[in-house]
C-alpha cells in the first residue's frame, strides 16, 4: 500500500469546500490518515514548490497558497498517488475533465496563479518528500 500528501489549497477552503473533497477521497476507498488545517509558512511552500523556483508563476502561486488556511491531508490506499491525481483531474481547471475535482468544482478566476483547489503528489519520491515537509511526525 501507498501514502500520497494532498494539499486543500486556500482556496477549497474558502469556497467551503473540504468537505466535498474529502467525501471524494474517502469515497474512492481511501484512507486519510493525518489530516491538519493551518496557514503554511514561507519555509514549508519553499520546500514543497522547490521544483518551481524561478518559473513566472512561483511568486503568485507561494503568495496565494500562504494567503489564508490550507489542509494537509495524508492518504493512504493501492496506487493513492496515481489515484488522487486521477481524481483531481488536470492542471487547468477550464479543461479539467469533468467527473473530477478540478473539472467539477474549479473555475478560473482572474488572478495571477491557477486556482485548482487541490495538490496531489506526483510519484513516490514526491510523497516521501512531501509527507516529510507536512507531517515531519509521521517521517
Ligand atoms: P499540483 O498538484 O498543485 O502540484 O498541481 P500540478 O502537479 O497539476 O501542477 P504543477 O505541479 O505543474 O504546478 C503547481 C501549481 O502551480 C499548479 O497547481 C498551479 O496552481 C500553478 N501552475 C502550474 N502551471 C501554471 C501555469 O502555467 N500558469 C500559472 N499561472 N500557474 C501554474
Ligand atoms: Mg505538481
Amino acid at each position: 500500500t501507498e501514502r500520497t500528501l494532498i494539499l486543500l489549497k486556500p482556496d477549497a477552503v474558502e469556497r467551503a469546500l473540504r468537505g466535498e473533497i474529502l467525501r471524494r477521497i474517502e469515497a474512492k476507498g481511501y484512507t486519510i490518515v493525518a489530516l491538519a488545517q493551518r496557514t503554511a509558512t514561507a519555509e514549508e511552500l519553499a520546500a514543497h514548490y522547490a521544483e518551481h523556483e524561478g518559473k513566472p508563476f512561483y511568486a503568485p502561486l507561494v503568495e496565494y497558497m500562504a494567503a489564508s488556511p490550507l489542509v494537509a491531508v495524508v492518504a493512504e490506499g493501492e496506487r493513492v498517488i496515481e489515484g488522487f491525481r486521477s481524481l483531481a483531474g488536470t492542471t487547468d481547471p477550464t479543461t479539467a475533465a469533468p467527473g473530477t475535482i478540478r473539472g467539477d468544482l474549479g473555475r478560473q478566476w482572474d488572478a495571477p496563479v491557477l486556482q485548482n483547489l487541490v495538490h496531489g503528489s506526483d510519484s513516490p519520491e514526491s510523497a516521501a518528500r512531501e509527507i516529510a515537509i507536512w507531517f515531519p511526525e509521521l517521517g
